[in-house]
């Protein structure tokens, strides 16, 4: 039996779902049933004759926040129970949660099914995230007035790592993140481009050349160069992995100075990373 990836949704809004991502890759995906997925109304777990799944919180301060009865009822219905070792991980997108990035993308892509609970108002009870053991994953370090969005970006972050919805596979290693760092610029037709104020910008020569081994090397120097300039968080990491590499082929480079041999078509490709640089302290 195939196992599809599936996706439920908690929400007071299913007609958010699919959305944006009933179009493109992750639509026709879901189309041709690569991924699925579920909504649950968790209005429809209200209990009371006005259908209210949120009330005022104790302690008074502004907004309303979400009854851990219905929550529950609602999770349990759509997840089991957190004992069932059938669960799978489920998810309240907050901001207080740890933050996504592609290790928890990852992690989530891989898993035969996730749940994701869709806060409203000023969130939700927190007697349901302990009983429940709902995983809190957040976007990031801004405040969204909704889950749902949030889902919506987690859901896509997973889809185009589903075996089949990705055009190009290859494209997947290349991209931003997958090898620590930040991916290198883009260019198209026509190679020489002017702008709407009449300056004429030209293609970097090298991805002219047809030469593909210089064009990576290219590639590789600029996605180290801009990811040094913008995240140093990153780059970091990046050049303590890489350090021994970078020490070793400037020894060889030192080496061969000293033996009288000039660099060049050595097959030494000169690296943004190396200490004589002055990047890497
Ligand atoms: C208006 S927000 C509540 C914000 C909350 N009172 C606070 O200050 O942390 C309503 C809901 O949006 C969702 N949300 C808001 N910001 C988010 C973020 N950065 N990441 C994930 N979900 C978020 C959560 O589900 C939250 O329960």
């Amino acid at each position: 039996m195939v196992t599809v990836w599936t996706v439920r949704v908690l929400t007071l809004f299913p007609e958010m779902f699919p959305g944006p991502l009933g179009v493109s890759l992750a639509g026709k995906a879901l189309e041709n049933g690569v991924w699925a997925l579920e909504t649950v109304d968790i209005r429809g777990f209200a209990r009371d004759k006005h259908r209210s799944v949120d009330d005022t919180p104790f302690g008074g301060g502004p907004g309303m926040v979400m009854r851990p009865d219905v929550l529950e009822a609602a999770l349990v219905a759509a997840a089991g129970d957190p004992e069932s070792p059938e669960r799978g991980r489920v998810l309240y997108l907050s901001p207080r949660g740890r933050v996504l990035d592609r290790e928890l993308v990852r992690e989530l892509a891989a898993e035969p099914r996730v749940t994701l609970l869709c806060g409203r108002y000023e969130g939700v009870d927190e007697r349901v995230i302990e009983a429940q053991r709902l995983e809190e994953v957040s976007l990031g370090d801004f405040v969204l007035s909704g889950g749902e969005p949030a889902a919506l970006v987690l859901i896509d972050a997973c889809v185009r790592l589903l075996p089949g919805v990705m055009g190009n596979a290859e494209t997947a290693g290349e991209e931003s993140f997958e090898r620590g760092l930040l991916e290198y610029p883009h260019y198209t037709r026509p190679a020489l481009w002017t702008d709407g104020r009449g300056q004429t910008r030209a293609v970097p020569e090298v991805l002219l050349s047809g030469h593909h081994e210089k064009v990576d090397a290219w590639r590789l120097a600029e996605a180290e160069r801009i990811t040094r300039a913008r995240r140093p968080d990153l780059w970091s990491r990046y050049a303590e992995a890489h350090q021994a590499e970078w020490d070793r082929l400037a020894a060889r480079r030192s080496r061969r100075r000293r033996n009288g041999k000039v660099d060049g078509g050595t097959g030494d490709t000169v690296r943004s990373g190396d200490k004589s640089e002055g990047q890497v302290s």
